[in-house]
């Protein structure tokens, strides 16, 4: 069966546009694919992170991923620094991978530009070679994440393609999968930008354990335009747009289509709020049953870890072989 892989970072609070850009996607994955799905605690590490707060956020993110449906019975889910081979592989690939390539990563050279990185740490810049890790550990074939990743996935590539014709054939070289146009969600304050993890408040990002009063108010308050037409149009009408595209993405419905059905944008505005919130309901509900049970979770977990392991070790025992290292 084809494999895919996919990884989220446990910093911050998950939104709706990581549910409706990916995890949807990796949701209805699980039913064609051996699908292989990760809590990047190590990638977290490349920022500063504090210790208790990164163990409650990496046991909430793997909660949350159950709650949205991910079955550790059918996938394997599992925490990236319980598998020893992520950080082992990630050596050879750094071997691998050239300080050229590193430096041309724009993630890198956002991240370490950025006025609040007051410490550029080494793992930010080798961040690329862990991820190459993540991915060639499994022999992946699909790899599904947002565009933002597709640098992430070319040098992946390049470094498997490498090592393959250095030291003869051990990697499946994998491929980029950006989920279905629709899940595209922009920030609700400012639609020419994506939603994300904005600091303190921010009414334009809605998060997925939010308090459902406080998402409809946020719907509400949705920039759009003057020109009071509703038509998808990202170039020209942004705001609207992006409310068509994640009324769509709720209800399976094209934006084009759901355009047609509206004459003003309060309609518009309430009913992507109220599909919105059928979405988060039984979500938030999982989340709390999962939530109160955290030994149960990090059992999961450890089970979770022992499968990839088994596949893990294996690639790895390959690599280190064919590169000229003792078994
Ligand atoms: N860099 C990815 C992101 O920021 C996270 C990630 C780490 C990942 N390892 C991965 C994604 C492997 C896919 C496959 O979103």
């Amino acid at each position: 069966m084809t494999r895919v892989f996919s990884g989220i970072q446990p910093s911050g609070e998950l939104h709706i546009g990581n549910l409706l850009g990916a995890l949807v996607n990796w949701n209805k994955m699980q039913d064609d694919y051996d699908a292989v799905f990760c809590v990047v605690d190590l990638h977290a590490l490349t920022l500063r992170q504090d210790p208790e707060v990164l163990r409650k956020n990496t046991i909430a993110l793997a909660q949350l991923l159950m709650a949205v449906g991910i079955d550790p019975e059918r996938s394997v889910l599992f925490v990236q620094s319980q598998v020893p081979q992520h950080p082992q592989l990630a050596w050879l690939m750094e071997c691998t991978v050239s300080y050229g390539e590193l430096s041309r990563m724009t993630a890198f050279k956002d991240k370490s530009t950025r006025d609040s990185t007051d410490f550029v740490s080494a793992g930010l810049f080798t961040y690329p070679a862990l991820q190459a890790a993540d991915i060639l550990l499994y022999d992946t074939d699909v790899v599904p994440v947002g565009d933002d990743q597709r640098q992430h996935i070319e040098i992946t590539r390049d470094i498997a393609e490498r090592f393959n014709s250095r030291y003869g054939e051990t990697f499946v070289i994998p491929e980029h999968r950006i989920p279905p146009a629709g899940a595209r969600v922009m920030d609700l304050q400012h639609p020419d930008r994506k939603m994300s993890k904005s600091e303190g408040e921010s009414p334009g990002t809605v998060f997925v354990l939010e308090d459902l009063k406080k998402v409809e108010k946020k719907f509400k308050r949705a920039v759009t335009d003057s020109d009071m037409e509703v038509r998808y149009d990202i170039e020209a009408k942004p705001g609207v747009s992006n409310l068509l595209s994640i009324l769509s993405a709720c209800t399976g419905t094209a934006p084009e289509e759901l355009a047609a059905e509206y004459e003003q944008y309060g309609p518009l505005k309430g009913d992507t709020a109220e599909a919105v919130i059928e979405v988060l309901k039984p979500i938030q509900a999982r989340f709390e049953e999962l939530a109160a049970d955290p030994a149960e979770t990090e059992r999961l977990l450890k089970v979770g870890a022992d499968k990839a392991e088994a596949i893990a070790a294996d690639v790895l025992a390959r690599a280190k072989r064919n590169v000229g290292l003792l078994g």
